[in-house]
């Protein structure tokens, strides 16, 4: 059996994030990357990085750990099925969960906050992750208990601990956000927005959760609330969070997942929480 510790996972997670990043950076041509596919809408793009991306990450960690489970945006799981693979008998129960391009229209249109989102799932739980957002150089890292850090090298030399931002009031806050690919659903988070912005410091919509939830964790904003987001949008970037003091959640008690991701301090937290909970954010229109 594959020992599966927490930290073993991390560095095998920021190797194959810092090979994707690398890839995706190094043939990036002037103007946009074709765009292969779309999902739920005509502006849920795929490009042909994002799953070269996907590919590379799941190669290079099934190489170190064959028989590991994968839920990758792009079809992982799907892919590792079809391939008619077995996990072996008595292998560590690790699942990775990628996100290979989190913040894809950024990277459509050469915007820089976009990244790469590598987490390790064990029985159920995120025990370790990064993020990395090439274009900054910066490798967003935690494994569970044991705090977030945030490098500029893969190999973390002169790491600094994160520790998101504490004792702000709602009034003072900056609060970072995202919206869905589909209308109807726009239609409500427009609305739910133009309700919290008279009461925040500002809105930032930077297009990527992963990053958001960094962002959160080094205090370069100071919330993040969205509807809709998707296991690998959060997996990576809600440990970092979490592990930087965080509480990272969905509305009234439930945990996070795709009716809302809210994450802050406890106290901002529960300000935003309670005026997120009267406008009803998780419906659709
Ligand atoms: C999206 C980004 C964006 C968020 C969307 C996500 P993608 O992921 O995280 O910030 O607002 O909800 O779907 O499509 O770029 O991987
Ligand atoms: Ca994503
Ligand atoms: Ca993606």
């Amino acid at each position: 059996m594959i020992a599966a510790e927490p930290d073993e996972l991390l560095d095998l997670a920021v190797a194959a994030a810092a090979a994707a990043g690398q890839m995706l950076t190094a043939v990036r041509l002037p103007g946009r990357p074709e765009v292969v596919d779309t999902k739920s809408s005509p502006t849920d793009v795929v490009t042909e990085m994002d799953r070269a991306s996907e590919e590379l990450i799941i190669a290079q960690i099934r190489a170190a750990r064959p028989g590991d489970a994968f839920l990758g945006e792009e079809g992982g799981e799907d892919a590792a099925r079809e391939a008619g693979e077995v996990r072996p008998a008595g292998h560590a129960p690790v699942r990775w969960i990628i996100d290979p391009i989190d913040g894809t229209v950024n990277y459509l249109y050469g915007l820089a906050d976009w990244a790469v989102s590598i987490a390790a799932e064990q029985a159920g739980e995120i025990v370790a992750g990064v993020v990395h957002v090439p274009e900054r150089g910066e490798f967003f890292t935690a494994v569970r208990g044991g705090g977030a850090l945030l490098s500029r090298a893969p190999d973390g030399v002169g790491a600094a601990t994160l520790r998101c931002p504490s004792g702000v009031p709602l009034a003072q806050a900056l609060v970072a956000t995202g919206f869905g690919y589909e209308a109807a659903r726009r239609v409500v988070q427009g609305e739910v927005l133009a309700a919290v912005l008279p009461k925040v410091r500002d809105i930032r919509r930077g297009g990527s959760c992963a990053v958001d939830l960094c962002s959160l964790a080094a205090g370069r904003v100071d919330a993040y609330y969205e509807r809709g987001v998707n296991y690998w949008d959060r997996a990576a970037g809600g440990l970092i969070a979490g592990e930087a003091g965080a509480w990272v959640a969905g509305l009234s008690g439930k945990p996070a997942g795709p009716g809302l991701t809210l994450a802050a301090e406890p106290g901002l937290f529960t300000e935003l929480h309670d005026l997120l909970v009267t406008l009803d954010p998780e419906r659709d229109a």
